[in-house]
């Protein structure tokens, strides 16, 4: 008999002690929520300076950053030259400024090399590191003009698939913009980007032959009607590869949607966009187009007649 009441007793102990410790966390857990002021709260007993709390408050409104706004993938097609870490350094410090975005990097080789993958590695930056050869049968035509329009078909489609595989419809939020390595890009092109339902759109500065190719608005409403462009503004969409990005949820429901060879010249854009929208349900970003957060840069070939032995340059 006595030896029931205890046992009740110990059970009853046993609950209490559980309830208490719940209770505990959930305080624990809702103090998470102002970091900060706690922080600042018992910046004493934890013996933290003044800078340190500004850190601290500086890493929480990132993380906030974070969980409200959907991650970029940016897919930057590279290949080997004597500019390419130069370029590659430039971006990737632009993308330091971005701390949304996910880096995919495809380089036109065989295999990963080490000049790539020690600056991925370097540059603190949240990124995917793949390889796709682009084939000889189009590598042959180096001379032909031809050969401009099908750069990047290989790794852009590589970055698509991993794309694919990797993340979950419905789950992952995102927007995909095709980020080449050799243009100069304004850190806001990326805050345009969060605003995007399905393909937004902006100027490109220094393009086709003019100061810069922009979809036109109507005034009225506000849509796209049409395109200021070098070159054939009546293409369905007369945009540069670095004036729109793409929803994720697009990128991953159009699974059939890929760059091709058998696409005409300088149809690349247009018809890989004709996927996903039509001109009417382009996004204007960029304050109604009538911002340049993007250039064409284009870094002029180094006279290189000498090598010094042991240096990755
Ligand atoms: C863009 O244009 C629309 C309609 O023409 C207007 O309502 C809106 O305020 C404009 N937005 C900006 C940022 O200028």
């Amino acid at each position: 008999m006595k030896y029931k009441r205890f046992a009740y007793l110990f059970v009853g102990l046993g609950v209490i002690v559980v309830i208490w410790k719940l209770s505990v966390l959930e305080t624990s857990v809702s103090n998470l929520k102002t970091l900060p002021q706690a922080l600042d709260l018992h910046k004493d007993q934890l013996e933290l300076t003044q800078r340190q709390l500004m850190i601290f408050e500086q890493i929480h409104k990132k993380t906030n950053y974070f969980r409200n706004y959907p991650v970029i993938y940016a897919v930057t097609p590279t290949y080997w030259r004597h500019v390419q870490k130069a370029e590659l350094t430039r971006i990737s410090q632009t993308l330091q400024l971005v701390p949304n975005v996910h880096w995919i990097v495809v380089e036109d080789s065989d295999y990963k090399t080490d000049l790539v993958r020690n600056l991925l590695t370097e540059s603190d930056l949240i990124y995917t590191h793949l390889n796709a050869k682009t084939p000889p049968f189009e590598k042959l035509k180096d001379k032909d003009p031809r050969w401009k329009r099908h750069r990047g078909v290989e790794q852009r489609n590589t970055a698509l698939k991993w794309l694919r595989e990797n993340l979950k419809l419905g789950k992952d939020k995102g927007v995909v913009y095709f980020m080449d390595d050799d243009n100069t890009y304004n850190v806001r092109v990326f805050q345009e980007m969060n605003k995007i339902k399905t393909v937004g759109v902006w100027p490109v500065g220094l393009v086709g032959g003019l100061n810069a190719e922009t979809p036109v608005l109507d005034k009225k409403t506000g849509k796209v009607m049409g395109y200021r462009s070098g070159w054939r503004p009546d293409r369905p969409f007369a945009i540069d590869m670095a004036g729109f990005a793409i929803n994720l949820d697009l990128i991953l429901s159009r699974t059939d949607a890929v760059f091709s060879y058998k696409m005409e010249k300088g149809y690349q854009e247009s018809e890989f966009l004709s996927y996903f929208t039509t001109k009417e349900q382009l996004e204007p970003l960029a304050d109604n187009c009538t911002k340049v957060y993007v250039w064409h840069t284009r870094t002029e070939k180094p006279v290189v007649n000498g090598i010094v032995p042991g240096l990755e340059v």
